[in-house]
């Protein structure tokens, strides 16, 4: 069987790795890929990216089904396009895409549907837009409506802080059209976890639960990046919130979205602020699996993903249970110098140490060059231990990243810090 991957991350990667270890795939093309899936002998980069062209490669293939990665696709409709050609795709169409590819449209939905989230309103214009935050107060929080790439909220923590986001989104037009409106929302206070589900329209299957750190830096400091490590389980997901969170959260956005005439299909990753007496609010959706969550998730995923993606395309989710590895895994990652700002690129990387029962690298922003490993972009690496307690998984990775080098490299040494401190 063959089957194609879009997206270059290290979450196409560990999808990528995931889905080779199934027996029946003859090839898994990675469209584009990078280096981590060049040097992996039973994956094949292609070099493809428009969603026409792609299409046209999975038709000509004969691939059984094509799962994608990444939003900015999943927002421009490669969906529509796979199934306008009668192809089996994982991933929602642009019109269920748009709970990711507009702030607007998800907390409106939200507002309409009942499900739990921070009372918000949006802005077109920058003048009613200083008054709501002159109203309401610091802390606040300014989204860009549209995909802006990590750079599309501001947590204002005071007033002119709150005041400058809306200047540059909406005045200065900094995010382009991503920003042409802004939802300016009521700060929350706790704990963020990210659930993330597979839906087929209509049957719900949850993958384990994880956790993301977003800031550059240890102790949470520093600028906001994609993600700077993940672990999964995320202790704070107790089975007694997990449940809650189906009903409250994930059910109903299913379910509404099938009332609002819109089935969605792919993966639904709902973004949650757990306050301290453990009620869960929906800080945001995105409707593909997170990066750097993927990696740790798939580590620990027992099942064969071929058959529980085969279930996916065709709607019978409902049939097929998963099994995870009992164990914590653990997920850090190596950034470039000047990431997530500027990053640089070009420099050589040495070090990586081969895959082992408690160890495994997925590659991001890597490209295979003269046989050479080299930096391409901002995350480079994520290296993933696996271990009986979040501790030891801790030291499995680090000590393969302590093995790795590039120049610049940038990495936190905190990663898992609130699993561990809850466990204590
Ligand atoms: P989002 O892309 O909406 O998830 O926002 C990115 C990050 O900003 C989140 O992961 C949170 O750390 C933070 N954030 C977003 N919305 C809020 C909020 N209403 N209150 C506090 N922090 C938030
Ligand atoms: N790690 C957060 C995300 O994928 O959006």
């Amino acid at each position: 069987m063959k089957i194609l991957v879009v997206g270059s991350g290290g979450r196409e990667h560990a999808l990528a790795w995931k889905l080779a270890q199934s027996e029946r795939i003859q090839t898994i093309y990675v469209a584009p890929g990078n280096g981590g899936t060049a040097l992996d002998g039973r994956l094949k980069n292609i070099t493809l990216s428009d969603p026409l062209a792609l299409a046209e490669f999975a038709k000509a293939e004969h691939i059984s089904f094509t799962v994608v990665g990444p939003e900015v696709p999943l927002a421009a409709g490669i969906v529509n396009i796979f199934r306008d050609k009668g192809l089996k795709i994982f991933g929602p169409t642009k019109e269920a895409a748009q709970l990711e590819s507009s702030k607007d449209f998800a907390k409106t939905f939200m507002q309409r549907h009942g499900i739990p989230t921070a009372r918000s309103q949006t802005f077109a214009a920058t003048a009613p837009a200083h008054a709501y935050i002159d109203t309401h107060g610091a802390p606040i929080v300014i989204k860009a409506d549209g995909l802006a790439a990590g750079k599309g909220v501001v947590v204002a923590m005071d007033l002119q802080e709150a005041h400058d986001a809306v200047d540059m989104m909406l005045g200065d037009n900094k995010l382009g059209d991503a920003g042409a409106r802004v939802v300016i929302e009521e700060f929350l206070a706790g704990e963020e976890a990210s659930f993330i589900v597979m839906v087929d329209g209509k049957n719900i299957l949850p993958l384990a639960t994880s956790q993301d750190h977003k800031r550059l830096r240890d102790h949470d400091l520093g600028p906001n990046t994609g993600g700077m490590g993940a672990y999964s389980p995320a202790p704070i997901v107790t089975p007694e919130l997990h449940a809650r969170v189906m009903r409250e959260i994930i059910q109903p956005t299913v379910q509404g979205m099938a009332k609002d005439g819109i089935l969605f299909t792919g993966f639904l990753y709902a973004g949650l602020m757990i306050d301290e007496h453990g009620n869960a609010k929906t800080l945001e959706f995105n409707c593909r699996m997170g990066d750097p969550e993927t990696q740790p998730i798939m580590a620990r995923l027992k099942t064969d993903l071929v058959t529980v993606m085969e279930h996916a395309v065709n709607g019978h989710l409902d049939t097929i249970e998963l099994k995870w590895d009992r164990r914590t895994a653990l997920g850090v990652v190596m950034a470039a110098g000047g990431y997530p700002d500027a990053p640089v690129k070009g420099a050589q990387i040495t070090g990586i140490p081969a895959e082992t029962a408690d160890t495994v690298t997925f590659h991001a922003g890597t490209a295979l060059e003269n046989g050479h490993l080299q930096v391409t972009g901002g995350r480079v690496l994520c290296v993933v231990g696996l271990g009986d307690s979040v501790k030891s998984a801790q030291k499995h990775a680090y000590d393969a990243v302590d093995a790795i080098h590039f120049d610049g490299a940038q990495v936190r040494r905190d990663i898992g810090w609130r699993a561990l401190n809850r466990k204590h």
